[in-house]
């Protein structure tokens, strides 16, 4: 018996089979960005590609339709693949990385991190790709054009304490992001949700197989979030990602980033260090906590994504004194109760 007859025999009710064929030889509309070299209209005879989601320094994204979902009556069949630039994907150990980027993440299973569904490899392009949840939303880099000088606290405050939440669930499953970014995280409906762990690590000790990027190899820093001892060569780490996060929100607070588009390893070279200034929109009493986090020294960032995300969480004094009418001195032992001052 053979797959049309499985599925009941004529040709207009083969579905997913009939679909997949069809997809195949029919030519790809794909929006903007050159097509990879050989890349197939489907994948894997099932992911129809229906045009490019974004590309970034490693990969290109596409929505996709899976049609074998969609032949069993899925009703979002839409999902997001993920597959490497031709040079990055020419790189021996390319196929390795990405599985890496894959495993990295679907070891995070919260709803603040993008879900991913498989990996695979297309058979007849040799093309590894995976599939994922496709996003909807604005990506936090196209709202920062959208407002230039910075969100309102109101706005800021949900996408601040989302992203540091899933910053520190990822650092206590073991996992290191490294790309901390407003272009790598999007706000949805439910809130803010990270993607992109292509340049991302499990700690020690945690899925200890995969293959380990060479950070010197690939230079896919972006300066004005990379945490200063990165760019000097020294390893990822919590107090790393937590820096990155940190120049994020900084941002969405006054609209710029704190040591410019050059970033801080620059600033410090050049001695052009200045004390940073409070944003605009972000309140006197969580201010302490987010500057000691974008501290240059690793070691001075000692609080962690959770310790940052109760600092952000707390009452404004303002509000405090309006509900409660309590004394000024009483409410100020409250300030941002888990940091110590910057010296
Ligand atoms: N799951 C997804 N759903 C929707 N859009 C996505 C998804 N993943 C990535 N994108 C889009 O594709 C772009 C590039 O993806 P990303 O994973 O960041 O690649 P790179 O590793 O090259 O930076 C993102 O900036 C985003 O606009
Ligand atoms: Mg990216």
């Amino acid at each position: 018996m053979n797959a049309a007859e499985l599925l009941g025999g004529a040709s207009d009710h083969l579905g997913y089979f009939a679909k997949a064929a069809e997809a195949a030889k029919a030519p790809l509309a794909i929006t903007a960005a050159p097509l990879p070299g050989v890349l197939p209209p489907v994948l894997s005879g099932r992911y129809k590609l229906e045009g490019l989601l974004g590309a970034g320094g490693m990969g290109m994204v596409y929505r996709a339709r899976d049609l074998l979902a969609e032949q069993h009556g899925e009703p979002e069949p839409m999902v997001a693949v993920k597959l490497l630039r031709d040079d990055v994907a020419e790189c021996p150990d390319g196929a390795a990385l990405l599985y890496s980027e894959y495993a990295l993440t679907r070891h995070l299973p919260h709803p603040g991190v993008v879900r991913v569904h498989g990996f695979e490899v297309d058979a007849a392009s040799q093309q590894a790709f995976f599939s994922m949840q496709l996003l909807r939303g604005m990506p936090l880099d196209r709202l920062l054009c959208e407002q230039p000088l910075g969100l309102a606290w109101g706005e800021l405050r949900g996408i601040a304490l989302g992203l540091l939440e899933v910053l520190a669930f990822a650092h206590g499953r073991g996992v290191l992001h490294g790309d901390i970014k407003p272009s790598n995280l999007i706000l949805g409906e439910h809130g803010v949700q990270l993607f992109d762990f292509g340049l991302g690590q499990a700690m020690d000790g945690v899925l200890e197989g995969l293959a380990k990027l060479s950070r010197q190899r690939i230079s896919a820093w972006t300066p004005a979030y990379a945490a200063p001892e990165l760019l000097d060569g020294a390893p990822l780490s919590p107090a790393s990602d937590l820096f990155a996060a940190a120049c994020v929100i900084y941002e969405l607070a006054g609209g710029k980033q704190p040591f410019g588009r050059d970033g801080a390893q620059a600033m410090h070279a050049q001695h052009a260090e200045q004390p940073l200034e409070r944003p605009a929109n972000l309140p006197k009493n969580v201010w302490p906590a987010l500057r000691q986090a974008l501290a240059l020294d690793p070691a001075a960032r000692q609080a962690g994504a959770r310790e940052l995300q109760q600092a952000l969480a707390a009452p404004r004094l303002s509000l405090l004194r309006r509900w409660f009418g309590q004394p000024q001195g009483h409410l100020a032992d409250r300030e941002s109760p888990h940091v110590q001052p910057q010296q």
